[in-house]
């Protein structure tokens, strides 16, 4: 069984993936409190005494809004701490997966597939391709589009907190005018299950199957879970970014490369939700 040490593995998107595959890998966690990624001796030390086929490397300063103001420590996460690890990782002759994001795209010339080229527009979206580019071409780059999942007490994705705010009867907006790809973490999880398997250099998109703007995805939510349709209201993406961190407008993310497996509609995604709740 391959053995898999990961950076992450609480998080959002990490902890379902270990959920998931934990029959197929053999993981093990590597967590901040045993080591910080931005600590070069902790990481070549614990590295070194690490025994794994290929390293996970998940962790990430990942809030999109303070990177604005925190750009010092986003970078030193996002960028340094990728370094250190890949170092680390290059040292041993092992291989390594790295975990980026659509935000690496401008969002103003869709859609985006993986040799399409990143022009970060925010500090978050930025750190994150300065990782991308210390990897390339010697690790296997996985960009991911705005995760949602069932349940995870610690730190609401998109979906729940629409969710969220419809059961509250709190009203919301959602942008008409621009695009995201939201991607069912199962897939994620499924999809890496085979690019752990048949490792190569290269990047891939692991995506959910379709775009829709903030607005669509906020009414289908209402939908699906039977709720008040009349408290999603309109904004647009000008209204919506003022004072913000800029994000991508129109995040529509595709594959040329994932033949290996189908990833779900955020409609399709919600179903399946529905049946695990
Ligand atoms: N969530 C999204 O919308 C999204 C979209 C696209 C791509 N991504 C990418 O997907 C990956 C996972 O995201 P996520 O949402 O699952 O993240 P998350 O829930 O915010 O978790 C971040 C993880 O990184 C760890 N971490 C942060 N700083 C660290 C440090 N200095 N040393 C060691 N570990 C550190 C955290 O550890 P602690 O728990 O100890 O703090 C946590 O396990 C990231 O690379 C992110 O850039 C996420």
């Amino acid at each position: 069984m391959l053995k898999i040490a990961l950076t992450g593995a609480d998080g959002l998107v990490g902890s379902r993936i270990i959920e998931l595959l934990n029959k197929d890998f053999e993981f093990f966690p590597i967590p901040q409190t045993e080591m910080d990624i931005t600590d070069v001796d902790k990481v070549k030390n614990r590295l070194a005494e690490t025994d794994f086929d290929i390293f996970f490397h998940l962790a990430a300063y990942t809030n999109v809004a303070g990177a604005e103001t925190n750009k010092d420590i986003c970078f030193k996460i996002n960028r340094d701490g990728t370094k250190n690890i890949f170092d680390a990782v290059y040292s041993k002759g092992k291989k390594m997966v790295y975990i980026s994001t659509d935000f690496v795209f401008d969002g103003k010339t869709p859609p985006y597939f993986e040799d399409s080229l990143p022009n970060p527009i925010a500090v978050y979206a930025a750190s994150k391709y300065e990782g991308e580019k210390i990897v390339r071409d010697k690790a296997m780059i996985v960009r991911i589009a705005y995760p949602y999942r069932a349940s995870f007490d610690i730190k609401k994705d998109f979906f729940r907190t629409f969710k969220f705010y419809l059961e509250q009867k709190k009203p919301l907006s959602g942008i008409t005018d621009s695009l995201m790809t939201p991607t069912f973490i199962d897939d994620i999880a499924y999809g890496l299950k085979y690019l752990f398997n048949n490792y190569s250099t290269a990047i891939y998109h692991l995506v959910g199957a379709r775009s829709l703007s903030p607005y669509d995805a906020a009414l289908l939510v209402a939908e699906k879970f039977n709720l008040d349709k009349s408290l999603v209201g309109k904004t647009s993406y000008d209204e919506y970014v003022k004072g913000k961190a800029p994000l991508p407008k129109l995040a529509d993310i595709r594959s040329k490369k994932n033949n290996f497996w189908k990833m779900k509609s955020f409609e399709e995604g919600l179903e399946e939700i529905k049946k695990q709740l």
